[in-house]
């Protein structure tokens, strides 16, 4: 198998690769003058399995996902897998007020087109998975964060900052072997949530607060600083996809001991990698 990444994914397919003796291809993407984006296959892919990896995530990284299917299919290939390590849109998976689309659904339809198989990893609610027509399944990258945890941290409970993050807080405590629990979370505004108080025994316990996305990190932010009130003895962070806007990291190193990330978006601290999590579905799929 080929494997192909647009520029959103280079650090992940080359630890994809490095791991599993694939074969990478890395396209050449760059911009016109007007901005408009050019993208071109320096090999032949005739009659190889192919794997485009890349985010729909800024806009900017659809737009080359497109192209690169598009080149991908100009030549005679096995067949097409894509994998989206960030799924960008996924969280306006319905319509929340009148007049609003359905953005995870608009995204799908316009990139699952003449593709074989589609893999998503913790996509932000696995209900979206319905709107693909084409074979798609999600994965989580929990384990892969628990592993790591566990090789480096003496970690004694997992939080979950809000009921939809408890599945993930249970697997990585799981992997861990340790305890966990979880807050409840009311967001005021896209900027701003308010966490509900809770009787949790935290006191002199190393905590790692799990979510599936940090994007401003308001949600860390007020779950750890109520972890520290109730005497926590250190507050560490962890997620499968590090947007971290309007310098989120900086904010949250002043009260988090560290902060993880893995590589489905390449930061920092993208010190966990997904890959084990795709080589074991694409390599067991046939
Ligand atoms: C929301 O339900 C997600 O799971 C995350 O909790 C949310 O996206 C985090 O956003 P922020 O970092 O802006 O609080």
């Amino acid at each position: 198998m080929i494997v192909v990444p647009g520029t959103s994914s280079k650090l992940l397919a080359e630890r994809l690769v490095e791991n599993t003796g694939l074969r990478l291809v890395v396209p050449e993407i760059v911009r016109f003058p007007d901005g408009e984006c050019y993208v071109r296959i320096p090999d032949n892919l005739d009659d190889e399995e192919v794997m485009i990896i890349q985010n729909t995530y800024p806009d900017e990284k659809i737009i080359e996902l497109l192209l690169l299917q598009d080149a991908v299919r100009e030549f005679n290939i096995e067949n097409l897998t894509v994998v989206i390590p960030y799924f960008g849109y996924a969280r306006q998976d319905k319509k929340f007020n009148v007049g609003e689309p359905v953005s995870v659904r608009a995204i799908i339809k316009g990139i699952q087109r003449n593709v074989d198989y589609i893999l998503t990893i913790d996509i932000h609610d696995e209900d979206a998975m319905k709107w693909f027509d084409t074979h798609a399944m999600n994965i989580s990258g929990m384990t892969s964060i628990g592993n790591f945890l566990k090789e480096n941290l003496d970690v004694d409970i997992v939080i979950a900052p809000d009921d939809g993050a408890l599945p993930e807080a249970r697997i990585v405590a799981n992997t861990i072997g340790c305890e966990y629990d979880g807050f409840e979370k009311k967001r005021i505004s896209a900027m701003e949530v308010q966490m509900e108080t809770k009787e949790l025994d935290i006191k002199n316990k190393t905590t790692v607060i799990v979510d599936d996305i940090i994007s401003t990190g308001g949600t860390i932010l007020e779950t750890a600083k109520l972890l520290m009130d109730m005497g926590a003895k250190d507050v560490y962070a962890a997620c499968t996809h590090g947007l971290f806007v309007n310098n989120a990291l900086d904010k949250l190193k002043k009260i988090c001991k560290n902060i993880f990330s893995t590589d489905t978006i390449e930061t920092s601290a993208s010190t966990i990698s997904v890959w084990k999590n795709i080589a074991d579905v694409i390599l067991n799929k046939n």
